[in-house]
């Protein structure tokens, strides 16, 4: 584990809830993931009954794991305010016509922390380990680098082997191990695990 870097200073981001980017939520690309090709394109109001659907078939291990209840159609009525005002930014995949994964980019509100951007990825079980998790992964570092962030980061609990091998994969490093830094929906708490990616390398400078 590396531990917290001190005394960088950068070119200020563009601030979350600033950003210039025409997002159009009308737009859709198509990726070749393995032999199935999948529709991607921005979150829209009406997609809150599919997020909920989505979320709802996941396997119990991985509903152990959200961060937020993304069974509750209210907490996904509360993303979808935040893609409004411009703090997440959220790419789904549908497979003829059906929601099966996403990839979101989450901001921060607070201004210390205006260059980090954490990423969240979820594909539904019956279309992992055939790529679709890494493209969305990229569609959200094009996001992150377009907002001009410095860093991403991923937050996973240490039993969460999938999503690290993941990120190890894509170039994240682990940042820190936090003990019983969350608690699951059954009350057991659990270790998380920071990994992060270094966008800005090369803009720092160190006084
Ligand atoms: C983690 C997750 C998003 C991966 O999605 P995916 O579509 O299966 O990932 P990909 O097929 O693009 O695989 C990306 C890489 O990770 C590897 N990988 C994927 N799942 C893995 C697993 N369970 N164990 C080991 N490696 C794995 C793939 O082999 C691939 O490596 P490669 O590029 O060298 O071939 C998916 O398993 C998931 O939704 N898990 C539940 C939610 C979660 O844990 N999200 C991450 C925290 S935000």
């Amino acid at each position: 584990m590396t531990g917290a870097r001190t005394g960088a200073r950068v070119a200020r981001p563009r601030h979350p809830g600033t950003t210039e980017r025409p997002v159009s939520t009308q737009s859709v690309d198509q990726v070749q993931c393995g032999d199935r090709t999948y529709d991607l394109r921005r979150l829209r109001p009406t997609d809150r009954d599919d997020i909920v659907s989505l979320a709802s078939a996941l396997p119990e291990i991985d509903l152990q794991f959200l961060r937020s209840d993304l069974t509750d159609p209210d907490v996904v009525e509360g993303w979808i305010h935040d893609a409004d005002t411009g703090s997440r930014f959220t790419t789904l995949a549908h497979y003829e016509g059906e929601l099966v994964g996403y990839g979101s980019l989450n901001l921060r509100g607070l201004h210390w922390m205006s260059h980090l951007g954490e990423i969240r990825v979820i594909i539904a079980e019956a279309h992992r380990r055939c790529g679709l998790g890494h493209v969305l992964t990229e569609r959200v570092f094009e996001t992150a680098r377009e907002l001009g962030l410095l860093k991403l980061v991923a937050q996973m609990t240490r039993e969460q082997i999938g999503a690290r091998r993941v990120f190890e994969r894509l170039g994240f490093s682990p940042e820190a191990l936090l003990t019983d830094w969350v608690i699951d929906r059954s009350g057991r708490t659990r270790d998380m695990m920071i990994m992060s990616y270094d966008l800005g390398a090369g803009k720092r400078s160190r006084t």
